[in-house]
């Protein structure tokens, strides 16, 4: 059967939350942001010590892992782990990082798969991730790869993450960014990749507002939204 969800894929800094959160409010769509998941388990193995690079520890970890995602009432997405909301330590860099070598194990990605697709099932959503269209929601009713210039998704993130660090510098940001982006590419595993009948947005030359009315254009267009 078709689904009314959304799969939006695309590398680190496109917009991909940030839209996607506008347009779950403005269609009344549940949001869904699969990084997050990845980000969960990338953090727990951070705080048990073990190499990023680990898999063979890493795997023996996850049947410890407890994930729950909760709304609340503002729609937020809410990341549970083990009991305790780490929605805010997820976000730090060594956390991202861990994310992006944890996603790379097939163990891992089979783990979230479920949770993914219940989402799916349960509401009209939008999903955004790297393998949406391609591997999680491949019946989705419209997929959309957005994507935008490295340099300016570089500091589109720099700029997000300097209003809560302000010794971070430009470089950093962008060095650490090619380097996820290369890793979410080139794994062997559900590579980030367009899916052969996803829209491509490219958000280089477009503001947040013009992004988002792209974004809007396309879910109407589709769905009669
Ligand atoms: O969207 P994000 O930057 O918060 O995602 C964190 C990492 O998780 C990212 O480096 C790649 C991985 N990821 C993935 O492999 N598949 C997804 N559907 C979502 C994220």
């Amino acid at each position: 059967m078709e689904q009314r969800s959304i799969a939006l894929d695309g590398p680190a800094g496109a917009g991909k939350s940030t839209l996607a959160k506008k347009a779950a409010q403005h269609f009344g769509l549940i949001y869904v942001d699969t990084g997050a998941l990845y980000r969960c388990v990338g953090l727990y193995v951070l705080r048990q010590n073990v190499d990023s690079q680990d898999i063979f520890e890493i795997v023996k970890l996850l049947p410890d892992i407890k994930i729950e995602m909760k709304h609340d009432d503002e729609g937020i997405q809410r990341m549970i782990l083990n009991g305790e909301d780490v929605t805010d330590d997820i976000r730090i860099p060594e956390a991202s990082k861990y994310a992006s070598d944890v996603s790379a194990i097939p163990e891992v990605r089979a783990f979230l798969l479920s949770m993914q697709r219940e989402m799916a099932n349960k509401y009209d959503a939008i999903l955004d991730g790297r393998d949406i269209g391609t591997v999680v929601l491949p019946d989705a009713g419209l997929k959309i790869f957005i994507t935008a210039d490295p340099e300016k998704r570089a500091y589109r993130r720099y700029l997000e993450l300097k209003d809560k660090d302000d010794t971070i510098t430009f470089e950093e940001v962008r060095d650490a960014m090619v380097s996820r982006d290369k890793n979410d590419s080139e794994r062997a595993t559900a590579p980030l990749k367009a899916a052969d009948d996803a829209v491509l947005l490219d958000t280089s030359e477009l503001d947040l507002q013009e992004s988002f009315f792209a974004l809007c254009d396309l879910i109407t267009g589709r769905f009669g939204l």
